[in-house]
């Protein structure tokens, strides 16, 4: 019996154990998804980093700088300068105009190419200046355009927002890789449901920082000493006030604390800091693009989605094609049964990781 026992303590330990690594992996693999920079360049920049950005910046200096129309909400978008793909997916699906009238202002989240990037991506500053003279929505810093920079990126444009947008009630933080449902983002922040005393999104709690050097989202142990990550939130889309943000961009500014995994320094150790509180509303989110395709399908059936967040797996255009079917079926769909969801219907097929397209998306729930 005893040993019995020992066994089965054995067992719940390994379990539990690669519960959670599958959980990392899951994420980390997940955020592949976002800039697309080379392996090489980062881990260059991984042993150099400590050194190079040991100071937080909201006092980045500003290249190019854009005005602030939002009334309502500020959108932030997080975005890779040599890659205007996903940019152009987002103009289109919502334009400067249908935003404005929403009481939304959109702004994208930019750092500098050095040579050897523009060479790669065949994208000049003159071409982001051209970009930010047509649109009016470029917010530029000077700072490379980096993985590990990417917290430079994430603080500039809180604090951009902040001093910026007088009187907006909040502030959206995206990554430009994200699919979403303005309409359904603005019905929930209107049906206030949400305190504004907190940070709104996708929660993550007991992720544990990776410490394989080949993995993009490797942190040594000078970058973060400890074994686990604070609680925080995804910064595929998260949403707060500027009161809230303004708090950790101050912080931020002051501290001599820096990690440059934007989404753990900023709403995890800032935000554990300064108490602010987390608010999960992760049911409106998927991790997996396909699902989006099924909730498109519902438009025939009238059919609202459940999900409003969510990958767009590498396909810039299912930005457009999502916010159509959004669009239709705010003014025309109903709500779905509890077990006609999205996410109980959807058949997805079990899809082998590729680890170099970054294309893995699945549901960690659905694997174990
Ligand atoms: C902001 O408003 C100004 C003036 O109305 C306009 O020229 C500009 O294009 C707008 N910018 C965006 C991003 O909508
Ligand atoms: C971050 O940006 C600064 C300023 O351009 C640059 O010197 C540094 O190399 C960048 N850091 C990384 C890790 O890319
Ligand atoms: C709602 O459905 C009607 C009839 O199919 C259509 O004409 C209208 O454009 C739809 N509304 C939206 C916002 O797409």
């Amino acid at each position: 019996m005893k040993t019995g026992k020992h066994e089965l303590q054995v067992w719940v330990l390994i379990a539990a154990w690669l519960y959670r690594m599958h959980f990392v992996i899951f994420i980390f693999m997940e955020r592949d998804l976002q800039v697309q920079i080379s392996k090489k360049t980062n881990l260059i920049h991984s042993q150099t980093a400590k050194k190079v950005m040991d100071k937080s910046s909201g006092n980045t200096r500003i290249i190019i700088k854009p005005s602030c129309n939002a009334t309502y909400l500020i959108w932030i978008v997080t975005s890779y300068a040599g890659d205007p793909s996903a940019r152009s997916a987002l103009r289109r699906a919502y334009t400067n105009e249908e935003l404005q009238t929403l009481g939304i202002g959109r702004v994208f989240l930019l750092g500098t190419l050095n040579d050897d990037a523009k060479d790669r991506t065949h994208v000049s500053q003159k071409a982001l200046l051209d970009e930010s003279r047509r649109f009016g929505d470029i917010l530029q810093g000077n700072f490379l355009d980096t993985y590990r920079n990417l917290t430079h990126k994430h603080l500039m444009g809180l604090r951009w927002a902040i001093n910026n947008c007088e009187g907006v009630k909040y502030i959206m933080k995206m990554d430009d890789d994200i699919v979403v449902d303005i309409y359904g983002i603005l019905e929930k922040l209107h049906s206030s449901v949400i305190e504004k005393d907190s940070l709104i999104g996708y929660s993550m709690r007991n992720m544990i920082p990776v410490r394989e050097l080949a993995n993009k989202w490797y942190a040594s142990k000078m970058e973060y000493a400890g074994n686990i990550y604070p609680d925080f939130i995804s910064g595929w889309l998260y949403v707060t006030s500027p009161q809230i943000a303004n708090w950790l961009t101050n912080y931020a500014e002051t501290s001599s604390k820096y990690f440059w995994i934007d989404d753990v320094f900023v709403t995890g150790i800032l935000r554990k800091d300064l108490n602010i509180k987390i608010r999960d509303i992760s049911e409106i989110y998927t991790t997996d693009y396909r699902y989006l395709e099924c909730c498109m399908k519902g438009r025939t059936n009238l059919l609202k989605c459940e999900f409003l967040i969510g990958p767009n797996g590498g396909d810039a255009e299912l930005q457009v094609r999502f916010k159509k079917f959004a669009k239709f079926c705010h003014a025309n769909c109903s709500m779905r049964d509890e077990n006609n969801l999205v996410g109980k219907t959807c058949v997805v097929a079990y899809k082998k990781p590729q680890l170099h397209k970054g294309t893995f998306q699945i549901n960690p729930i659905k694997i174990l």
